[in-house]
């Protein structure tokens, strides 16, 4: 049942979500913060979201405030989602990557909302289709989520009959996974390729370092246009000039920066444009030298 909450308690909430995670709530969203919340009432004991909300102003919060802002992320996530972007990875990126660095040189891609890791295991299914070719060019893969849950999740690897049968093909099924009981686990060689941090998008991106390919998908669309902006333009300074952005089905660049613009007849793929792209020039030998 949707409660009555006053302004000033529904203002707290919100205004906790947009300062951590980035996170926009409208009040039409009451619902939700019930929905996502009711699970951290009753481990606290504490009555209804008035009372929640007068805890995480109390001193000592912040475990608390780390358990409201992760509850209150959206975790959906599949292998492949969308697909077209992991066709234009395997058909065109990283063949483009290949080609244009030396044998002995450092791929570097991220999944940056990693969730429980179906996109950044999927981006490592395709490398390792790519093993031949890579030579001794090295590919790492980094997936990172604000939610430690996930991150965790992600780390060990292992996913539901459902989680399995979204959007993973059959064959790569097979060949990558394991069953184990009623879950499958995703195999050793595939699980190495991907290392997995905690990491708040609106935090300093640059510890990552730089990196080749970034997807950033199905993420910013929780975000207001100003913090899009302020994230899509952090994530532009650790890509190298001729690095690549894949955004989700429902996120753009348009209107929102003018760093990346789209690749010319490809939905949702983007590369550094303008002024971005001039800095880099002289940005570039850092960068060739942190991928040697
Ligand atoms: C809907 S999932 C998207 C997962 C995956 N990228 C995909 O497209 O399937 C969104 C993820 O973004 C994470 N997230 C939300 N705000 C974040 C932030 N400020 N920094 C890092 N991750 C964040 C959430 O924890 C959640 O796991």
């Amino acid at each position: 049942m949707t409660q009555m909450l006053s302004a000033a308690t529904f203002e707290t909430f919100a205004a906790l979500l947009k300062k951590r995670s980035g996170l926009v709530i409208g009040p039409d969203k009451i619902y939700l913060l019930e929905t996502r919340l009711a699970p951290i009432l009753k481990q606290e004991k504490l009555r209804d979201l008035i009372a929640l909300a007068d805890r995480l102003r109390s001193s000592n919060a912040e475990p608390l405030i780390r358990q409201v802002v992760e509850a209150m992320t959206t975790n959906e996530s599949f292998f492949f989602r969308d697909d077209k972007p992991f066709q234009h990875f395997r058909s065109q990126a990283l063949p483009r990557l290949i080609a244009a660095r030396p044998p002995g040189a450092l791929f570097r891609v991220w999944s940056a909302a990693s969730s429980s890791g179906q996109e950044a295991y999927s981006i490592a299914m395709v490398v390792s289709e790519f093993r031949p070719s890579l030579g001794d060019r090295r590919v790492e893969i980094i997936g990172t989520d604000l939610a430690r849950e996930q991150v965790a999740r992600a780390r060990e690897g292992i996913y539901t009959q459902f989680e399995v049968q979204r959007g993973l093909p059959i064959q790569m099924l097979m060949r990558h996974f394991r069953k184990e009981e009623s879950n499958w686990r995703i195999s050793e060689a595939i699980r190495g390729m991907v290392q997995y941090r905690e990491w708040n998008l609106l935090s300093d991106l640059r510890p990552l370092g730089q990196f080749d390919v970034v997807f950033c998908r199905n993420v910013l669309i929780y975000f207001d246009q100003a913090t899009k902006t302020k994230v899509l333009e952090a994530v532009a300074r650790q890509m190298p000039a001729d690095g690549l952005l894949y955004l989700g089905g429902a996120e753009t660049v348009l209107g929102i920066t003018s760093c990346f613009a789209p690749l010319p007849s490809e939905r949702g793929v983007y590369g550094l444009a303008g002024a971005a792209t001039a800095a880099k020039s002289v940005g570039d030998t850092r960068t060739a030298r942190s991928l040697a």
